[in-house]
């Protein structure tokens, strides 16, 4: 990779996380499908990356050797001096790595994990999944610095928009409540299949905001991301959710995304 490269200097691409297990992906598609939005939102000229990346991912999974895990892609606007215009002739870095990794047991799901609100420092096109993640990464050291394993990213509105890398959920009245998919968020690939996946369990789903001192007083929270399923928070800013135990709710949604999950990745899925 050149140092010159527009990804190296500028942050200046997109990028995709995607599960993987044996030959089969996590709903690829839609992965590729964002990665493709990205780039034309980006007028980064990405003729081909989708079919590229369709073909050449069964055989580094398969080269990899590893049976389960995350690819990691990246599409940059490639290497060209520096310069803040757009070059007209760089071509893009096109990269994908695999890394092998498992994932939550039940138990763990059980078990849940904490978050802390803090004010969202990032840019206004959070639909677009930019590689620039310095707000995220300074998020991450304030949770932990904090005591706590994510980080609730809260407008200026109040209004609490996702997590640092997961889409955020609120159980009120037994209706789950999510931030629209508008600039403030990154529409989830994951997100979706939980609103699929509440409707079809007749679990009333509103696309609105709530306020962090709604989210506060909450029945239950839970987050969403490719690396974590459906993921149960179970205290915000020391504060217990609800009984500050996996609430009912998000259990059925989480084990039910379990099987489809499960359905996807089976080699006779
Ligand atoms: N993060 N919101 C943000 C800001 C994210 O970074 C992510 C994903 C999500 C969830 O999207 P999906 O369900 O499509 O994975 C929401 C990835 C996993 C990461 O950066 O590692």
């Amino acid at each position: 990779i050149s140092v010159q490269d527009r990804g190296f200097q500028f942050a200046d691409g997109v990028y995709e996380v995607v599960r993987f297990k044996g030959s089969r992906f996590l709903w690829l598609d839609e992965h590729l499908a964002r990665l493709e939005r990205g780039l034309t939102a980006l007028a980064i000229p990405g003729v081909g990356s989708r079919d590229r990346f369709t073909r050449v991912l069964p055989e580094l999974v398969r080269r990899s050797g590893s049976g389960e895990g995350s690819i990691y892609l990246q599409v940059t606007r490639g290497p060209a001096p520096r310069d803040f215009s757009m070059p007209i002739s760089a071509v893009p870095t096109e990269l994908a790595y695999v890394a092998p990794q498992t994932f939550f047991t039940w138990d763990q799901v059980l078990a849940g994990t904490t978050a802390c609100l803090m004010e969202d420092i990032r840019w206004t096109r959070c639909d677009i999944k930019a590689i620039c993640l310095t707000a995220a990464v300074l998020g991450k050291a304030v949770a932990a610095e904090r005591g706590a394993s994510e980080v609730i990213w809260v407008g200026p509105d109040r209004l609490v928009r996702e997590g640092g890398s997961c889409n955020l959920f609120v159980v009120r009245g037994g209706e789950v409540w999510t931030h629209p998919a508008d600039r403030h968020i990154l529409a989830g690939v994951t997100r979706l299949r939980v609103l699929e996946i509440a409707r079809e369990s007749g679990v009333v789903v509103r696309e609105e905001p709530v306020t962090a001192e709604e989210l506060l007083v909450a029945d239950e929270v839970f987050l969403s991301s490719t690396l974590r399923d459906l993921l149960p928070i179970l205290r915000v800013d020391g504060r217990p959710i609800g009984r500050g135990q996996a609430g009912p709710v998000s259990l059925r949604l989480a084990e039910r995304m379990r099987a489809v999950v499960d359905r996807e990745l089976s080699a006779d899925g």
